[in-house]
C-alpha cells in the first residue's frame, strides 16, 4: 500500500538554516503490516511519519499510497486522503483537553461525510473498542495518560482508516499501560489494518512484524 521512493525532506529550504532531515528514504510497507520505526532522537522518525500521514510534503521523491502518487496532489485532496484513509496518534495526544472523550472522537466524523445521526454510535463504538466507553462523558483533562492515549487511538480509528500511524504512543506511559496500548495496536493489526509505530521501546518493537531503523535521515536497516 505504501511506496516511498527517494524521499528528501528539507526544513527551511533555500535558507541559511536549511536542514535535510530525510536524505533519500525508500521504503515499502505492505497492506496489513505492523511496522516499528526506531532510531535515535533527531534521526528523522517523526519527519517520516508526518510525510506518511500527508501532514507534511517531501521536497523530492515520490510517495504512492494505494496506487495514488500523493506527492502531486493539492492540499485539499491530501486532506481528504488524510481524513478517509489515515489515522494518526501523536505523542502528545493532540486532544482537545476541555472537550469530553466522546467530543474528541466525534471530531473526525464531523470532517468526514458521515451522516450526523450515525456519528454518536460510531464514536461510542470506537471508544468501546479501546475500553473507554464508560469515560465517554469525561473531559479529557480529567483522564490519566493511558486513558488519554486510548481516546487518541479511538479518534484515530473512528473513520475506519486502513493506515494507522503512531508517534511514540507509549513513550509517556508506564510499562504495564504501554503494553495495554500495544495490545490495542496489535488488535487493530489483527483486524487487517496497516500500522506504523515510532518507538524507542525495544519491547514494543519486538512485537512488530518488522523493524525499520533510521539514522541521520536514512534507513539503515529493515
Ligand atoms: N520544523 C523543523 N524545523 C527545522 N528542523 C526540524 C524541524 N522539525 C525537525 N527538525 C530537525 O529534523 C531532524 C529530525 O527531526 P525528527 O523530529 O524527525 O526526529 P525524531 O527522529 O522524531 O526525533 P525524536 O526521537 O527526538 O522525536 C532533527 O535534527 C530536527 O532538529
Ligand atoms: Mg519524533
Amino acid at each position: 500500500m505504501i511506496i516511498l521512493q527517494n524521499i528528501k525532506k528539507v526544513y527551511h529550504p533555500r535558507r541559511a538554516n536549511a536542514f535535510e532531515a530525510l536524505k533519500g528514504v525508500s521504503l515499502e510497507i505492505a497492506d496489513g503490516e505492523l511496522t516499528a520505526v526506531i532510531g535515535r532522537s533527531g534521526a528523522g522518525k517523526s519527519t517520516l511519519l508526518h510525510i506518511l500521514a500527508c501532514i507534511d510534503r517531501a521536497e523530492s521523491g515520490s510517495y504512492t499510497l494505494d496506487g495514488t502518487d500523493v506527492t502531486a496532489l493539492s492540499e485539499r485532496k491530501r486532506a481528504r486522503i488524510r481524513n478517509e484513509k489515515i489515522g494518526t496518534v501523536m505523542q502528545d495526544f493532540a486532544l482537545i483537553n476541555d472537550f469530553t472523550a466522546l467530543e474528541n472522537v466525534l471530531l473526525p466524523l464531523e470532517f468526514a461525510r458521515t451522516k450526523k445521526a450515525g456519528r454518536r454510535a460510531l464514536a461510542m463504538q470506537a471508544l468501546a473498542s479501546v475500553g473507554m466507553a464508560e469515560y465517554a462523558g469525561k473531559p479529557v483533562n480529567k483522564l490519566s495518560g493511558g486513558q488519554k492515549q486510548r481516546v487518541a487511538i479511538a479518534r484515530a480509528i473512528v473513520n475506519e482508516p486502513a493506515l494507522i500511524l503512531a508517534d511514540e504512543p507509549t513513550g509517556a506511559l508506564d510499562s504495564k499501560t504501554a503494553q495495554e496500548i500495544m495490545d490495542v495496536f496489535k488488535a487493530l493489526h489483527q483486524q487487517g489494518k496497516t500500522v506504523v509505530i515510532v518507538t524507542h521501546d525495544a519491547a514494543i518493537a519486538a512485537q512488530c512484524d518488522r523493524t525499520v531503523e533510521i539514522a541521520d535521515g536514512l534507513i539503515v536497516s529493515g
